[in-house]
């Protein structure tokens, strides 16, 4: 039997649309015209990839180093892109914020990063309601741009399929500038000191900051002098940054899942890395049916409601020959809940020998509403979160291998706190989030030279 036929037989009873059979949660079940819908997702399935093969098995055997504690996961960016904020100058400011956390990472932590953005595709949103109501009057919940739109009126609240080619289209052009940047020389470690924003100038995250480009500055003028140069070699002049976003519109999903001509095996084309909600990891539902019969690496966000039996039986479904690489859990559980939450799964993943990378996503478990009812999160809480995060794993034997954040290259004020102290009476100023608040550029610089500290010290 051939590769291609094998690959086949193990997993013939998976196709990409088996999802359609199972539970669907937060799906979208009241578009007006079904057959339109269906007719874009025709469209979509013969559409390019915006993803190949071979970049997703890169990703995962990046990941599996991880896993084994060589490297670190650091991913981060939107709670959800939309059209309005699609702009060239959004995606390189988050783009070079992620790079300037990364030279702290890997300077901190003297191991290589592993570049994930929630970029280029992360537009669906699960809702806690199905419907908002405003003064009386009752709409469908705002879902995402790649499903309705924000404004508060019936048109623009109904699902919408044209929204699918939309953010295709939008994705496209994101991966475009990003590969751009990070193999055209933008993202050349002799551009270190470029990266610095201009906003950020001043501050206290930006000084340290310059001090650190310094030090790589005349590292690499003493290996150019050794005759090391960019021109030479390519991993100082280009990075590898991968994309990512939650697998929630299955429909999407399954238009951009294709054979892989060279091994048989199915991939999400729509992003690298794909990961499964809180409120969508139901083991016989369909986000969960849908990635198991995929190749990209799968998260799995995991918060206080998770039993262990039931992250056991996940990783069952999802990573049936225990692949290094496969799967990431992506621990979610508030500043006040992971010492209870965390030590219960991290026990029950060791105990069955299984290999995994943990990440912390410090944000989702720190949501909180002001007095006047608006969201944000304290930088405090994130901080402490991702500390106790990095305690508890190395308390039990096992590694934190990455973060996971919602952050913007904007000098926004979403998330209270950080150096430059964003207060309450703040938050109106720059709120510009179309979901959950994001870190602004300097605190999230913060958060990731706290982190580097955190590795260099092993602690
Ligand atoms: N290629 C290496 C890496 O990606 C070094 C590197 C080049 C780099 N540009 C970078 C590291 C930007 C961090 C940020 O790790
Ligand atoms: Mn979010």
């Amino acid at each position: 039997m051939s590769v291609q036929a094998i690959n086949k037989a193990r997993n013939a009873d998976w196709a990409p649309g088996t999802w359609r059979a199972r539970p669907a949660r937060h799906i979208p079940d009241d578009y007006p015209d079904p057959d339109a819908l269906a007719a874009a997702e025709a469209e979509l399935s013969g559409y390019p990839p915006l993803v190949f093969a071979g970049e997703v098995r890169t990703l995962r055997a990046r990941l599996a180093a991880v896993a084994d504690g060589e490297a670190f996961l650091l991913q981060g960016g939107d709670c959800a892109e939309s059209f309005k904020e699609f702009h060239p100058n959004n995606i390189r400011d988050t783009f070079r914020v992620l790079l300037q956390m990364a030279v702290a990472l890997t300077f901190g932590a003297g191991a290589p990063v592993v570049k994930v953005g929630r970029i280029a595709g992360q537009f669906a949103k699960p809702r806690s309601a199905p419907t908002e109501t405003r003064d009386g009057v009752t709409l469908p919940s705002y879902r995402g741009d790649n499903i309705n739109g924000m404004e508060f009126d019936f048109a623009s609240r109904t699902p919408d399929p044209q929204r699918l080619l939309k953010s295709y289209g939008q994705a496209a052009a994101t991966l475009n500038l990003i590969r751009a940047f990070a193999r055209g020389g933008y993202a050349s470690l002799s551009n270190v000191h470029q990266w610095n924003l201009e906003f950020v100038a001043g501050d206290r995250q930006s000084d340290r900051y310059r001090a650190l480009a310094d030090k790589i500055s005349e590292a690499l003028t003493f290996m150019r002098a050794c005759g090391v140069t960019g021109e030479k070699v390519a991993s100082l002049r280009e990075t590898d940054f991968f994309t990512s976003h939650e697998a929630l519109l299955l429909g999407f999903e399954e238009a951009m899942t294709r054979v892989d001509s060279t091994t048989g095996r199915w991939y999400d084309t729509s992003a690298h890395m794909i990961w499964i909600g809180d409120r969508t990891r139901q083991p016989d539902g369909a986000h969960v049916e849908f990635c198991r019969g995929v190749e990209n690496p799968i998260g799995v966000k995991c918060g206080p409601s998770l039993d262990p039996e039931e992250l056991l039986r996940l990783l069952d479904i999802l990573d049936p020959e225990n692949e290094a690489g496969r799967i990431v859990l992506i621990a979610r559980f508030g500043a006040d809940k992971v010492a209870d939450g965390l030590p219960k799964l991290l026990r029950a993943v060791a105990r069955e020998g299984r290999t995994v990378v943990w990440s912390s996503d410090p944000m989702h478990g720190n949501t909180i509403k002001t007095d006047t009812g608006v969201k944000t999160r304290r930088v405090d809480a994130v901080l402490k979160e991702v500390d106790e995060f990095f305690s508890i794993c190395r308390g039990e034997g096992a590694y934190p291998g990455g973060v996971h954040f919602e952050m913007t290259g904007q000098n926004v004020t979403e998330c209270l706190g950080g150096s430059d102290e964003v207060k309450e009476s703040d938050l109106n100023s720059r709120y510009h989030t179309h979901c959950d608040p994001r870190l602004n550029a300097s605190q999230a610089l913060e958060l990731a030279f706290i982190l580097a500290n955190r590795l260099k010290a092993r602690a």
